[in-house]
């Protein structure tokens, strides 16, 4: 049988939020856009027409795609965006990622409006390891900007300065009642007393980390990244952009109405975030009281210990039927340094600190996108389009308490370098936040593989002690983890999916200032250890 096929109209499309009407890129005129319904092992079709007025393409976020980097999506990585008028055939190949994901735009700053959930079951006849729940919802953050988001992120790119935050958090699309205009439309929850509900709780928000609470309730987590985890009760929940986590509510109070509100957690101290709030309704049903209840307690939007210690709670599930499989004898050893810092400015005039440009780096590798996308040049060893020498070795860590560094520092370099990986081998990444001026977290996500995250910790990572703390036997299994501010987290996983697979932290303005590198993993030999050849129709640059 020929798998199932679904058609994405990319269009610009009128929405009004916030008193005002505006032209929204979207997918089939949806916003957010339609949830994708799949079982685990699951393949999909999906035929792209840009109908709107820029380039475009579309990324299937956590979803890791064996031997199909083809289909995966960044913009110059593994393809050529799609041009206006164009049209592009996406295959997806669903593997072992069972939970939510999301499917999002990946060119420039288009996944704020173009983005969906997506909703992964267990294989047919399986069923969850957590009681079937009565209902289930995909609940996605998002963010609105008065301006044009594609205007806003040129603008940013020409003045080398810091972008505007946005306008309004939102929750399935709307802002919610403390903003002006939006009371009507607030999302409503609907539960029945005494029911539970599983959320499908997805960060498509562009800039932000966020906190997550429900008043008078607590939730159990249950999963993230499409994969299970052990279930706890908490109070509210810390989602990087890109995460996703899934959350079951029992729905146990006095029927009433409650806040659903989410805020964003930002680490640096003087780093512009949006600090409203977004709100949604648990509405009772049978429950006449027309004003909800009040908010929830949310931690402050610079807590990062609350941040941190909902994070470190994640634990793989580990049960017999989901084993854990970290790899224990590693073969590659990387280490990462992660900062915001700055170039020197082509005209001497440019918005970031002393009139410097902002930049962003891994291992002081300011990445730039090549013209014609890696994977095609690997494939078709297209020469001078990307260096192989990513390097691997710890530049200048320094005093954390040091508030004003001199620029010097860490002057990063501006280059397209990958990293080669040899097929099936184990890999560890140490990520250390060494941000210079007011650093952030750093939420990193891998394409083409989920990772378990093994330690994390604050200062500069020694190499003696901490290895000593991980946890081997049940770290969460993520393809999105926030690196604190300051601080490292160390990950691992297995080379087994031969392509070229994009990694980059998920705020979006770190992204574009160049906190993005690519590995090209090898293929191996024997059947099904090679990447799968290219699909016919893919775009040109
Ligand atoms: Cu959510 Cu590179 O992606």
């Amino acid at each position: 049988a020929s798998p199932p096929r679904y058609t994405f109209v990319v269009e610009e499309t009128p929405y009004k939020r916030l008193c005002s009407t505006k032209n929204i890129l979207t997918v089939n005129g949806q916003f957010p856009g339609q949830t994708m319904y799949v079982h685990a092992g699951d393949t999909i079709v999906v035929d792209i027409y840009n109908k709107g007025n820029r380039n475009i393409t579309i990324h299937w976020h956590g979803v890791k795609q064996p031997r199909n980097p083809w289909s995966d999506g960044p913009d110059y990585i593994t393809q050529c965006p799609i041009q206006p008028g164009a049209k592009f055939t996406q295959t997806i190949i669903f593997s072992s990622e069972e939970g939510t994901l999301w499917w999002h735009a990946h060119s420039e700053w288009d996944r704020a409006t173009v983005h969906g959930a997506i909703v992964i079951y267990p294989k047919k006849g399986a069923t969850y390891p957590f009681p079937k729940p009565h209902a289930e919802f995909p609940i996605i953050l998002g963010e609105w900007w008065k301006e044009d988001i594609g205007q806003l992120y040129s603008e940013m790119i020409q003045s080398g300065g810091d972008a505007n935050t946005s306008t309004a958090f939102l929750i399935n699309g709307q802002p919610g009642d403390l903003y002006p205009c939006s009371k009507p439309d607030t999302f409503k929850l609907k539960v029945v007393s005494g029911e539970t509900y599983l959320l499908r709780l997805i960060n498509s928000v562009v800039q932000e980390m966020m906190f997550f609470a429900i008043a008078n309730h607590k939730v159990t987590v249950v999963g993230s990244d499409a994969s299970y985890t052990k279930p706890f009760l908490t109070d509210y929940v810390t989602i990087s952009p890109g995460q996703t986590i899934d959350l079951l509510l029992i729905a146990d109070q006095i029927p009433n109405n409650y806040y659903i509100a989410a805020k964003a957690y930002s680490a640096g101290a003087g780093v512009p975030y949006d600090n409203t709030t977004t709100t949604a309704i648990l509405l009772y049903q049978g429950n006449s009281n027309s004003s909800p209840t009040s908010l929830p307690n949310i931690p402050s939007h610079n807590d990062t210990k609350a941040s941190v210690h909902f994070t470190s709670k994640l634990k793989s599930l580990a049960d017999k039927n989901h084993p854990v499989d970290v790899p224990h004898k590693i073969t590659t050893h990387l280490f990462f340094t992660l900062s915001v810092n700055m170039l020197p400015c082509p005209n001497s005039s440019c918005a970031g600190p002393n009139g410097t440009r902002i930049a962003a780096s891994v291992n002081n590798i300011s990445f730039v996108n090549p013209t014609i996308d890696i994977l095609q040049a690997y494939y078709y060893h297209v020469n001078g389009v990307f260096g192989t020498r990513f390097p691997n070795f710890p530049p200048l860590l320094f005093n954390f308490t040091a508030q004003h560094l001199p620029l010097y520092v860490l002057p990063a370099k501006r280059a397209t370098e990958v990293k080669i990986l040899e097929y099936n081998s184990m890999v560890e990444i140490v990520f250390q936040g060494t941000n210079i001026v007011d650093g952030d977290d750093h939420p990193m996500h891998l394409h083409g593989f989920n990772f378990y995250v093994v330690g994390w910790g604050f200062g500069n990572f020694d190499k003696d002690k901490d290895p000593l703390t991980y946890n081997l036997v049940d770290p969460p299994l993520q393809s999105t983890i926030a690196v604190p501010k300051n601080g490292w987290t160390t990950i691992r996983f297995k080379a087994d999916n031969p392509g070229v697979w994009f990694m980059h932290c998920h705020t979006d303005r770190h992204m574009s200032w160049g906190l993005v590198m690519t590995f090209i993993v090898k293929d191996g030999k024997g059947l099904g250890a090679q990447m799968l050849p290219p699909p016919r129709g893919m775009p040109p640059c």
